[in-house]
């Protein structure tokens, strides 16, 4: 095929695209920046931090584990005081925001069911189950009533499947979204030691698996069930990457740390800025789970065998054996909470090390947004170039098409006309070969613009793809093309 000869075809709109950094629907809540704060407990995510990601159209999430140590009685009355807390705190965000609010819930929790039916009674956008698996006893029903989204956190494509399975067989319906966690996040991981630097485990090895097994969730009950990539998200260049590997948002907690709004003392964001990377350690908590956190000298003692003196009034934590604990964790993470890191530790995200000041959630947003918009312009020249070249074949194959179609088939018929009843063998391959070679261009304009509908598709997740049209006349031909049968060319 001659391309050469023919025209560049134009392509409308294909200069001006807009990136556009996608939204994170889940149910009927939209959030307009694809964001997730992670819960952080105890006390580091409250409303001061959630309100100002949700401001920001970003998704703002409370930790409520252990938030009760925000009280004066939780010693003496600690699951009163966990959804008074709780409670307040709800509150609170939803006065200084009216974006979305959600609350992070770990299953391990002894008082998991109070603090669910806080969150429903308070109706937040939704909850995030992570530290085990939502399976027996959700009060779906309620949820679902108060329209409260329910999103479990997996460090696994197995675990997303057993929580949807279960769900189906037993609520008949299926979560709202998932957070799939990798190896890099902070806090307690849902890995074990020996797999956390394994990168069989890495994020980007198991978020597309997850994001299959969600595709066949969402073919059945025919909605979208959106993957939150989780631990390591450090910036706009990684959105991008994990965006272009399936995930539709992105959870960040370590990056939240460090920002004017959140919950935490100053010692304990500082303790971040100060960090390098070797001093980011894996620890093992006493709930029997490994963790993340950054060295220090409470640490230290408590690797050197100390035991330090605490008080366990209610076993907060079903998995915590507090009688062989050497320190009760949600004292240790409450005093760090309050810069007290002498009697307790920072959790952080393996990234910890790279963040160098505090700047505030609005400052964030803006700097991720523009790191996401250069990464895309970078990472999509080939795809657009790919897109123009599929389009110049496109126009190729049209204008070959028409002119084999309009002018060799008018030939052709006028000389059938003349001389068919002789009937020549000649004629007769001739006709029929290019009746083949319609059929072939037919097939090949068809392959071609499938191309593009499908780079037009990978494009529109990155761009506002709207002002991209094909042009009419192609429209026009495609529908023809679809039509076009052996009675309709000889009647041209
Ligand atoms: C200080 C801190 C406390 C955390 N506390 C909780 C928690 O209470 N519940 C939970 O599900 N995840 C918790 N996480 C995990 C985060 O919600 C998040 O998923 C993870 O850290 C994301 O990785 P990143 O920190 O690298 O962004 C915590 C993380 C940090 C850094």
């Amino acid at each position: 095929m001659n391309f050469k000869r023919l025209s560049k075809p134009k392509i409308p709109g294909l200069k001006r695209l807009k990136v556009k950094i996608p939204q994170l629907k889940i149910g009927d809540s939209v959030a307009r920046v694809p964001i997730v704060q992670g819960g952080m407990g105890v006390g580091i995510s409250l409303a001061g931090l959630a309100s100002a990601v949700a401001n920001e159209g970003g998704i703002g999430v409370i930790a409520a584990n252990a938030i009760g140590m925000l009280e004066p009685d939780y010693y003496t009355n600690g699951k009163e005081a966990n959804k008074r807390a709780l409670r307040k705190q709800i509150k609170k965000a939803r006065k200084l925001s009216d974006g979305i609010i959600g609350v992070n819930i770990m299953v391990a929790v002894n008082d998991f069911h109070d603090l669910l039916r806080v969150s429903i009674e308070e109706k937040v956008d939704m909850v995030f189950l992570g530290a085990g698996l939502p399976l027996k006893g959700i009060p779906v029903s309620e949820l679902r009533q108060a329209r409260v989204k329910v999103i479990p956190i997996v460090s696994s494509a197995r675990a997303a499947r057993l929580i949807f399975k279960y769900w189906q067989k037993n609520y008949d319906t299926i979560p709202d979204a998932v957070v799939v966690e990798g190896p890099k996040a902070g806090g307690h991981l849902g890995f074990k030691n020996t797999e956390i630097n394994d990168p069989k485990y890495a994020l980007d090895k198991i978020l597309p698996d997850v994001v299959a097994e969600m595709e066949t969730f969402e073919k059945q009950y025919d909605k979208q069930i959106p993957t939150i990539a989780a631990g390591g998200v450090f910036d706009g260049d990684d959105i991008y990457n994990y965006f272009k590997i399936g995930a539709s948002g992105v959870q960040m907690a370590t990056r939240f740390v460090a920002t004017r709004e959140c919950d935490a003392d100053k010692k304990f964001k500082k303790a971040y800025i100060d960090c390098k990377k070797e001093d980011i350690v894996i620890i093992k908590s006493p709930v029997g789970l490994p963790g993340r956190a950054i060295q220090n000298s409470f640490l230290d003692e408590v690797e050197s065998g100390e035991r330090k003196v605490f008080r366990c009034p209610w076993r907060c934590l079903e998995s915590c054996k507090a009688k062989n604990s050497q320190y009760c964790i949600s004292a240790a993470l409450d005093n760090a909470r309050q810069g007290k890191l002498a009697n307790g530790f920072v959790f952080a995200g393996a990234n910890a090390y790279r963040i160098e000041n505090i700047i505030s959630v609005k400052r964030l947003f803006k700097q991720l947004d523009k790191e996401y918009f250069r990464r895309v312009e970078h990472g999509t020249v080939n795809l657009r170039s790919e897109f123009e070249e599929s389009f110049k074949n496109l126009a190729a194959l049209k204008n070959e098409y028409v002119r084999t179609v309009k002018k060799r088939v008018k030939t052709l018929k006028a000389e059938l006309e003349k001389i068919f009843e002789k009937g020549t063998t000649t004629f007769r391959e001739e006709y029929k070969s290019t009746m083949v070679r319609i059929d072939h261009l037919k097939e090949e304009y068809t392959r071609h613009l499938d191309k593009v509908s499908e780079l037009r598709e990978q494009l529109s997740k990155f761009f506002d793809t709207s002002t991209l049209k094909l042009p009419k006349a192609i429209l026009d031909l495609q529908k023809r093309c679809a039509k076009l049968e052996f009675a309709e060319i000889s009647n041209l």
